[in-house]
């Protein structure tokens, strides 16, 4: 009996094995017998700001961020089911950065699911990418999760009519901490799309919200801030199993507001500095977050990165890959019901700052 029971379990994984195609076994084997969700992997890439110079020439160093980014996906073991790109591929929204963009993007071996930034917008308000790269706003299904795309840079009519060139809507835009910028927001449209969209999707459906901007409120002058923020939470609230995937601040950063699981992506261009380092202000910087080492500057890589996500359960388990340091590892901790970094959350475990991980 025990021998039929075996084989059976074996042709089963096997069959799971032949459909997952890729998957390793153990995976295909620790997902078996499970409902929805599946376990699967993804990967994230972000924020390359690829600069124009003149003709032909492109800032080199922001170059080879996304080049290695793009090739290590390419060796990834399980093969992911698709990688997201978060935003700002470009940095002045020009067209020479976004088909440049999209020619190093074209290495990938794997589908791309594509997030816009700002960077890549104020210029055009999204044409090329709308035309050339992907829909703005939308959402689909994959093994169980729910995922949405949503693009969450818009602003202010107000803000929108100052300008008398694109050029110069694009260039107040583009910088962190202009005072002539304006908060960012998904808009009242959007919040009325996503509710229809989620209106079909069951409570215990886990739902992966990927948006550029963190869909909460940390830093208002440098808009690591989304104004309409609690009006999407809101939304959100009824689901079980939520996580915002979101670019935008070039750091680790995580947080938990009541449901929702928000999580930021490295940028392979530069890291920003934590908010709480330069203002006079009280930090607004999440509890939760154990803050990244800050760039080594004889290292011009350093701090800069992507990540590689399991999705077990419906749960987003974030190893951050930082160009030339040790990984760094965020799960979701179900005692807590709070994402922790599985080396460094407890603070007698840290490492002094300029202390490589
Ligand atoms: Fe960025
Ligand atoms: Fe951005």
């Amino acid at each position: 009996m025990k021998k039929k029971t075996t084989r059976r379990n074996f042709l089963k994984g096997a069959a799971a094995a032949a459909a997952a195609a890729s998957l390793p076994l153990s995976l295909v084997e620790f997902s078996w017998g499970k409902q929805n969700p599946q376990n699967f992997t993804l990967a994230y890439i972000s924020d390359s700001h690829l600069t124009h110079i003149k003709g032909t020439e492109f800032v080199r160093n922001f170059d080879k961020g996304l080049k290695r980014a793009v090739t290590e996906c390419n060796f990834m073991s399980p093969k992911p089911d698709f990688v997201i790109y978060g935003g700002d591929l470009a940095q002045l929204g020009k067209r020479q950065e976004l088909e440049h963009g999209l020619e190093i993007m074209s290495r990938l071996r794997h589908p791309v699911k594509w997030v816009i930034g700002e960077h890549d917008y104020y210029l055009d308000l999204g044409r090329f990418w709308q035309d050339k790269i992907s829909k703005l706003t939308y959402s689909f299904d994959h093994k169980g999760v729910h995922f949405v795309v949503l693009n969450s840079i818009l602003t202010y009519d107000s803000w929108m009519k100052q300008w008398e060139t694109p050029e110069e809507r694009m260039g107040n835009m583009a910088r962190l901490d202009n005072p002539n910028g304006s908060p960012f927001m998904v808009g009242e449209p959007q919040i009325k799309w996503l509710k229809k969209d989620l209106a079909k999707v069951d409570a215990d459906t886990p739902v992966v919200v990927m948006s550029h901007s963190p869909l909460y409120k940390i830093f208002k002058p440098w808009n690591f801030w989304t104004d309409d923020a609690e009006q999407v939470q809101a939304v959100l609230k009824p689901f079980k199993k939520v996580t915002v995937l979101h670019g935008h601040v070039h750091q680790i950063l995580y947080n938990q507001i009541g449901n929702i699981t928000f999580q930021a992506m490295m940028s392979t261009a530069w890291p920003w500095p934590y908010p709480v380092s330069y203002a006079q202000k009280k930090s607004q910087v999440p509890k939760l977050t154990v803050f990244m080492n800050r760039a080594d500057p004889f290292a011009e890589r350093d701090a800069t990165g992507w990540s590689i996500l399991d999705l077990d359960s419906g749960r987003v388990t974030n190893h951050y890959k930082l160009w030339e340091n040790q990984d760094r590892t965020l799960r979701f901790d179900e005692k807590l019901k709070a994402p922790v970094d599985t080396r460094y959350q407890d603070e007698s475990s840290r490492i002094p700052p300029q202390t490589h991980y």
